[in-house]
């Protein structure tokens, strides 16, 4: 199952992608993550990707699309994949297109994240990140058992250095202006799948495997 997760900053792309890999066996290809791990490890991609990320603009089209289309070309995506956080403009969309079309493949489904704009802020702003094995909580919504440590494996939480709220801010107006016209996009190839992301988040998978199996049958 070929797949892109769509929404804006805070919506749960990758609450949702966690679950979703669980169930579909698919690797989950985040350009967010790809990234934050360059920066840990100093890498010059990781250095120039800090540079428009600390401000909450997008990476350059061309920097991402390379990154995503050697990804692409290793093994564990021969069963398929899903992508989180690309494309997020029409370049890199028609550029994942002509990719795929030159492999004779097709995205299956996009998934489209749909949360109140007012709630993305406290999302994201709430969200704890750890540091050792990248499990995600929030604040209040998924607090961990104990302040500050990983219920999965122990390790400390910290914040994203781009989920303070002016930053959140920015991401969310770049989200509006250069990344929803890619709902339009997927919507004429008929692959756009709409899904409420209110609410719990099992739920809200429950949402998405309803939509991916309706559109199997
Ligand atoms: P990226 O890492 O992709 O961030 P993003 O799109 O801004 O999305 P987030 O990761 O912030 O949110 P999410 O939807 O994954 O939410 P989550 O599940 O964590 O990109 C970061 C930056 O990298 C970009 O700004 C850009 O600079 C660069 N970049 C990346 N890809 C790029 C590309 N293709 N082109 C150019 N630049 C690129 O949930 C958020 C919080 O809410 C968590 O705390 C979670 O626990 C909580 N939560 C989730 N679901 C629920 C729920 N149902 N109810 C209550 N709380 C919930
Ligand atoms: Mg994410």
């Amino acid at each position: 199952m070929r797949l892109v997760i769509l929404g804006p900053p805070g919506a749960g792309k990758g609450t949702q992608a966690d679950f979703i890999i669980d169930k579909y066996k698919v690797p989950h290809i985040s350009t967010g993550d790809i990234f934050r791990e360059n920066i840990k490890n100093g890498t010059d991609l990781g250095k120039k990707a800090k540079s428009y990320m600390d401000k909450g603009l997008l990476v350059p089209d061309q920097v991402v699309i390379d990154i995503v289309k050697d990804r692409l070309t290793w093994d564990d995506t021969k069963k398929g994949f899903l992508l989180d956080g690309f494309p997020r403009t029409v370049a890199q969309a028609v550029a994942l297109d002509a990719f795929l079309d030159s492999q004779n493949k097709k995205l299956d489904s996009v998934i489209n994240i749909n949360v109140d704009t007012g709630i993305l802020v406290e999302r994201a702003v709430g969200r704890r990140v750890c540091k050792s094995c990248g499990a995600t909580y929030h604040v209040k919504n998924k607090a961990p058992k104990e302040e500050g440590k990983c219920d999965k494996c122990g390790g400390p939480l910290f914040q994203r250095d781009d989920d303070t709220e002016d930053t959140v801010k920015t991401r969310i107006q770049v989200y509006f202006d250069q990344t929803s016209p890619l709902i339009d996009y997927y919507k004429a190839q008929n692959l756009l799948l709409d899904v409420d992301g209110k609410g719990d988040m099992k739920e809200t998978f429950k949402r998405i495997e309803k939509s991916l199996d309706a559109k199997d049958a």
